[in-house]
């Protein structure tokens, strides 16, 4: 198992680069028309700017190369910055889909702003980390972030579509989650010169402490307390989506598949659902696959010297989280 706490905290370890990122960010989308600037840049001028993630597992793994020493290069630096811009335009995206009103506490971005300047907000932040991009001079990172873009879009449409099963879920969070982290991850080790087994383990731990982080995330919607969240529980059943908990329980009750079909959308399907999964261990299978992804995600940095104890400690706190 994922053990107990080991006293590193992952996040003091990388808070200097991650306290500079929003500033940073906010630079690379100065623009007029001011409303466009405020839109796009509106989540980093809260006081509760999201739990930077991805940023903190970029400077990490930046710091754990053989090649750069202790170093964050100031092209692994743009990177953070390009990775969190993409994810932020897709939760501007999403959150327009999902007519999201609360994210991380505060109002989304849709709800502060209108549709039409989440959605163009949301753009903007994908053209601007696309310059930002292609000034790094790398063809093989360009083309690694690009098709995140790519991803993240197909895999929003095959949530859409859903059917696919339990396979068609973990492709589907792979697109949606796993690749943002898995190819960011990869490309900041080819920004650092990493050795060819570095590049390859990067992404590997990208992509598993994403399954992970994903999987525990479909957990919370069901578990998760509202308060510490800052969003309703249930979201994923309300909005006709069947994650791991609807998947795993369907196993062992196929009357799931009628109510999955039908989106939950039937009178009373909603409360059907939760007293089938709440009847079952679905919870806890999910919960079990999120910690094999996380115990692998750990495997793989098990040689790394630098910040490995910060990047094994995270796959602990992805799983163990709350929020
Ligand atoms: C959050 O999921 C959403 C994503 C991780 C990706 C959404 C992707 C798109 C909207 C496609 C467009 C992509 C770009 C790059 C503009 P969620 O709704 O399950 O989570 P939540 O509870 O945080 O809203
Ligand atoms: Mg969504
Ligand atoms: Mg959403």
């Amino acid at each position: 198992t994922l053990g107990e706490g080991t006293g590193v905290n992952p996040f003091t370890n990388v808070k200097e680069e991650i306290s500079n990122l929003d500033s940073e960010m906010l630079r690379l989308i100065d623009t007029k028309p001011s409303a466009l600037k405020e839109a796009a840049g509106y989540f980093w001028g809260l006081r509760s700017g999201g739990k930077k993630i991805r940023p903190a597992v970029l400077f990490l793994i930046s710091k754990s190369l053989p090649s750069t020493g202790a170093t964050v290069l100031p092209t692994q630096r743009r990177l953070a910055c390009i990775t969190e811009m993409i994810h932020t335009a897709s939760l501007f995206h999403d959150d327009v889909i999902d007519k999201g009103e609360i994210r991380r506490g505060n109002k989304t971005a849709n709800e502060m702003f209108g549709n039409k300047m989440a959605i163009l907000g949301g753009d903007f932040l994908l053209a601007k980390a696309s310059v930002s991009l292609a000034r790094l001079r790398n063809l093989e990172v360009t083309e690694l972030m690009s098709g995140v873009i790519e991803h993240l879009v197909r895999g929003e449409v095959m949530q859409i579509k859903g059917g696919g099963g339990l396979d068609g879920y973990l492709g589907k969070n792979f697109f949606k989650t796993s690749s943002l982290i898995a190819n960011s991850a990869m490309s900041t080790a080819i920004l650092g010169d990493a050795p060819a087994e570095y590049v390859r383990e990067s992404y590997l731990y990208g992509k598993y402490l994403g399954n992970a982080f994903q999987l525990v995330d479909d957990v919370l919607d069901f578990e998760g307390n509202v308060e510490v969240l800052g969003k309703e529980r249930y979201g994923d059943l309300r909005s006709g989506l069947a994650t791991g908990p609807a998947l795993f329980a369907e196993e062992t009750r196929p009357e799931m598949r009628e109510l999955r079909l039908r989106k939950f959308r039937g009178g009373g399907d909603i409360q059907r659902a939760l007293d089938i999964i709440y009847s079952t261990d679905a919870i806890e299978r999910t919960k079990d696959l999120a910690r094999v992804n996380a115990e692998m995600a750990r495997d793989v940095v098990e040689g790394w010297g630098g910040e490995r104890d910060a990047l094994r400690e995270l796959c602990r706190i992805v799983v163990d989280r709350e929020k």
